[in-house]
Parts: C-alpha cells; structure tokens; sequence
C-alpha cells in the first residue's frame, strides 16, 4: 500500500540522510520534509533527490499548528518521522528559552496535530519520536545507558528532549497515539553543520585556525557514522513495536582529545601536509558548563529484536566524513 510520510526538520544533518534513503528505498511512499530552514537547515544537502516524484519540501515551522493542520488534511500522512529540533548543546546553554520552543512546544504541536488528525482510528498511523541518548544524563568510568535507565538530563538541550520525549509517552499512555521513540548517540558523517565537533575540527585544521578542544579532552562519546542512523530508524519506523523505545548507538567510545588526534591524522594525509603537522592547532579552552563525563549506549534491544549493528567501523565512517568536507 501507498503510504504518505510527514518528515520534520529534513534540511538538517540526519533529516537529510534519513530522506536520501527513504525515498530511494520506498519509490511507492510518498515523503513531505517540513523544514524551518534555520541555520541548521540547507536544501543543498537534497539537491540529489529534490526532483523525485515521491518527494515533496514544505518550508514552515513545527510550531506553526495550523500549518500541521493543514499539512495532515492534504497528505493524509499515515506516519510521522520528527526530528526537527534546536540540538547544539552551547547554544542551548546561551538561549534555554528557544530550546524549550522547538523541542518541547515544537513536538507537543506536533503531536497534538496528529492525535487530532488521527483519532477516533489510529490503527496503522505512527507517530515516530526521534531523540538523543543525552536524557539519560552522564556516566562515570562503568555502565552504559539503557532503556530503562532513569531520565537525568543535565543541559538545557538535554532537558527540553526528555520533555519531549515524556510528552510522546504521555500521549501514548493517555490517548492511545501510536508511537516510537529512539535515542541515539553522537551522530558524525557528511553534511553536518561545523557548529558541531568533527566538521568544526575539520574546517579548522583546513584553514588552519586553532582547534578548541573544551576541558583536558578526557570526556567521553559514543559515535555513529550517520547513515547507519538513518538504517536504524527506517528499521524502528517500519518494525519497531508501538509504545517502545530503542536506544542506538555505535558500539564506539572515544575521548574527545583521541578524536581530535585522529582528525589531524586523516585531514594531514588527505590535505597532503606532514604527517602530524596540525597537532600545534590544539588549544585546550575552558570547560562547557555542566559537560557531561561519558555517554555510552547499550543497544543490543535493537540488535536483538530488529537485527540492526552498527555497519560503518569508525576509521572508515571517518574517512569518508573527511572526504566529504574537503570534497576530495
Ligand atoms: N546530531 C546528533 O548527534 C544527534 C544524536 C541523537 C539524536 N539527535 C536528534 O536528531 C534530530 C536531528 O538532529 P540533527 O543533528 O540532524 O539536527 P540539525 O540541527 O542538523 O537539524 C535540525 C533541523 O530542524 C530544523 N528545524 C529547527 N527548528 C525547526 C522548527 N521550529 N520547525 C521546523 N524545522 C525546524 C532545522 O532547520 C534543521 O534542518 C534532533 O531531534 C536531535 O535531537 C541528534
């Protein structure tokens, strides 16, 4: 059966890889990408897909209810995939309030409009939640996050995605919504915006500017190369159990001073300069406020009820990101 999917915030950095492979994959479902276009957001990251006929770009903000309205009365979406969010953690210690907009009124609107738009028979309709691992809060040097471990979010960013995320439960639990959520960790691959670690040491080592490494560099991440992201949640979207959550991750603890020094590796060999010659780049700035210690993600509910891995080993998934930013 034809279906028509409701994609939020598709210009962004994993919106833009999710719709690359749906719309591919699934010539016979029809996708619409609603998309703010903020900052974060660049239609250049579509230009490959934007003449399919199964694909379709609104420009309007989530928090627009009677643009959702009118969006759900002309497509009769049958499943919504939502990430539109605000997700760098600095600007969300400078600017809470925006946050706690996007995020948590953002995807309250969102799933107001759905409930609205689907009731009384919600048989068949999905209403798919994507979020972060940064609710469960930090770890120390042992344990991983699960499913089940208890909500700490501790930075402004983090807050408004376990508020998000609780709304998506609570319209569940209340009014029978159908609904999935996942939380992944840190996401890195092409067409990431250089607010972020990995395009920001990039674009730096290449301009040769100084690279703000925060703190001593010790805190500890889980990364995944930002296709097999978009591998997982087409999974979850199309045999993920209603009312679960999966969390997703790469199986890929680094340092960020470790992923710095693998950056200045892979950039120098690429950019052909001496072996090592962009380490004299590093600067260790004062700390981020509240810096979580360690995240680390135990996914093995998905492996074990969907058969999702992570593909991409890091080393490669690097490669290919350094590739992509020099154009090589
Ligand atoms: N990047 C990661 O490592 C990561 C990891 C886990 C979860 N997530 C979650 O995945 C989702 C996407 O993350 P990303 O890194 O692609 O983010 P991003 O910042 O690259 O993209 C966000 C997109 O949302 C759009 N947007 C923002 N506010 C909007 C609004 N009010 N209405 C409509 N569109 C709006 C932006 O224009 C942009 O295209 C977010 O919900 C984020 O919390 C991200």
């Amino acid at each position: 059966m034809r279906k028509s999917v409701l994609i939020t915030g598709g210009a962004g950095f994993i919106g833009s890889h999710l719709i690359r492979r749906l719309v591919n994959r699934y010539p016979n479902s029809d996708f619409v990408n609603l998309d703010a276009l903020t900052y974060a957001g660049d239609l250049k990251k579509l230009e490959d897909v934007s003449g399919l006929k199964n694909y379709q770009f609104v420009e309007g903000d989530i928090l627009d209810s009677s643009l959702l309205k009118s969006l759900f009365k002309e497509y009769h979406f049958d499943g919504v995939i939502h990430l539109a969010a605000e997700s760098h953690v600095d600007l969300s210690i400078k600017d809470p309030l925006n946050f706690a907009q996007t995020n948590v009124m953002g995807t309250l609107k969102m799933l107001e409009v759905a409930k609205q738009a689907w009731k009384p028979e919600m048989e068949g309709k999905l209403f798919y939640h994507v979020s972060t691992d940064e609710v469960y809060g930090s770890l120390g040097e042992e344990g991983l996050f699960e499913e089940t471990t208890p909500y700490d979010p501790r930075s402004p960013y983090a807050a408004s995605k376990a508020a998000s995320d609780h709304f998506v439960r609570a319209y569940y639990h209340t009014y029978g919504l159908p609904v999935v959520i996942s939380n992944c960790s840190n996401n890195y691959g092409p067409n990431q915006f250089p607010e972020k670690l990995i395009p920001l040491i990039i674009k730096n080592i290449v301009n040769e500017s100084s690279l703000p490494v925060y703190g001593d560099g010790q805190n500890i991440r889980d990364w995944l190369y930002v296709e097999d992201h978009a591998e997982a949640i087409d999974l979850i979207f199309n045999k993920g159990k209603i009312g679960e959550t999966y969390n997703v991750g790469g199986n890929n603890e680094i340092r960020n001073i470790e992923i710095v020094n693998q950056l200045i590796e892979v950039c120098d060999r690429q950019l052909n300069r001496a072996k090592g010659s962009s380490e004299k780049l590093i600067e260790f700035v004062t700390d981020r406020l509240g810096h979580d210690y360690r995240y680390a993600i135990d996914a093995s509910k998905l492996e074990n009820e969907l058969g999702w891995t992570p593909k991409t080993n890091f080393k490669e998934g690097l490669d290919k990101t350094v590739r992509s930013y020099l154009k090589l």
